[in-house]
C-alpha cells in the first residue's frame, strides 16, 4: 500500500513525470518558514545569495526539518522506496516585478548522477501561479532520453549555467504547476521544465529538495548527501550531519566545502569556480 500518494498519482508520475499539488504543510507553517527566511535576510541586509541558496538544509535547522518532513518522505518513498538520501536542495526565489526566469531544461543534464532515479519536491513558501512565475512542465517529456543542452549564462537566468534545451520546446504542450503555500509538486529529473519571470507585487519563494534512492551514484567524483529515511547499504555518498542550531560555525565551514565541490560538478568545463562567481549566473 502506498503511504501518501494515491495509485493514480503514482501512475501519473510514471506516465507524465510529475504529481501536483501534494499538500505537505498548513498555510501557517508555510508562512512561518517564509518569516524565518526573511528574518535572516533582514539581519544580513539582503536576499539570500550565492551558495547560501544551495543545500541550505545544512545551515538552518528549520530546513533540516523540512527535508526530513514525514509527509514529503512518505510521498517520495511511494515513488523510490524506503531508503532515501536528500542529495541537494535549492531555494528558487523570484523577487517581485523582476526579470529572473528559468529556461527550459532537464535537471539531469549536469548533475552527474548515474541514472535518472531522482525526484524534486518543490515546496511552496508563497503562492506560485501564472502571475508570479510558477514552474511550467512538458508532461511526458521525462520519457525522452537526455536531450542536448547549451550553456547561455544569460543574465537573469536562475540556473547554474543558464542552460537551455538545444531544441525548440512546443509551449502549447506545457502545463503550469500552480501551488498554494504549503503544497508541493514532485517532478522527475528528466522532465522538461522552466518558468517565466515574476511580474506580481510579491516575492515568489520555493524550496526544491532533490531526493535519490541510496543506490544512485555520483559519477563526477566525490559527493555527499543526507540520509533522511531508512538505511544506506551502498555508501556511495559521504554522509552529512544535521545542524543543531542555525549557522553554526562548524556547519558553515562544512557547507562551504560541500558547496565548492557541488559547484565543481555543476559548472564543470565552464571555468566558473563557485556559486558566488559573478560569471556563474545560477542560484542567485
Ligand atoms: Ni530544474
Amino acid at each position: 500500500m502506498p503511504k501518501l500518494l494515491s495509485k493514480s498519482q503514482i501512475e501519473r508520475f510514471r506516465e507524465e513525470g510529475f504529481v501536483s499539488p501534494v499538500p505537505v504543510l498548513s498555510k501557517s507553517e508555510a508562512s512561518a518558514l517564509r518569516a524565518r527566511l526573511e528574518r535572516f535576510e533582514r539581519e544580513t541586509g539582503g536576499p539570500l545569495k550565492g551558495d547560501l541558496r544551495h543545500k541550505s538544509h545544512l545551515l538552518f535547522t528549520w530546513l533540516a526539518e523540512l527535508v526530513r518532513h514525514p509527509r514529503i518522505l512518505d510521498a517520495v518513498e511511494d515513488l523510490y522506496g524506503p531508503d532515501l538520501l536528500c542529495w541537494s536542495s535549492n531555494f528558487f526565489i523570484k523577487e517581485r516585478e523582476s526579470p529572473a526566469f528559468v529556461s527550459w531544461h532537464q535537471d539531469s543534464t549536469y548533475w552527474g548522477l548515474d541514472r535518472p532515479d531522482v525526484v524534486s519536491a518543490w515546496v511552496a513558501f508563497t503562492p506560485a501561479d501564472e502571475s508570479n512565475g510558477a514552474m511550467r512542465v512538458v508532461p511526458g517529456s521525462h520519457k525522452l532520453d537526455q536531450i542536448a543542452h547549451r550553456d547561455t549564462f544569460a543574465k537573469h537566468n536562475l540556473l547554474t549555467r543558464g542552460q537551455e534545451i538545444a531544441v525548440d520546446v512546443d509551449e502549447r504542450q506545457a502545463a503550469t504547476i500552480a501551488l498554494e503555500p504549503g503544497e508541493m509538486s514532485l517532478h522527475h529529473v528528466r522532465l522538461v521544465h522552466g518558468s517565466p519571470p515574476n511580474l506580481s507585487r510579491d516575492r515568489r519563494i520555493g524550496f526544491a529538495i532533490r531526493y535519490v534512492p541510496t543506490s544512485v551514484r555520483q559519477i563526477e567524483g566525490g559527493d555527499s548527501a543526507t540520509l533522511v529515511r531508512g538505511e544506506d547499504r551502498f555508501g556511495h555518498f559521504e554522509p552529512e550531519p544535521a545542524p543543531e542550531a542555525d549557522l553554526e560555525p562548524a556547519m558553515l565551514e562544512l557547507h562551504r566545502r560541500i558547496a565548492e565541490r557541488s559547484a565543481r560538478i555543476l559548472y564543470r568545463g565552464t571555468g566558473v569556480a563557485s556559486f558566488n562567481d559573478p560569471r556563474g549566473v545560477g542560484l542567485r
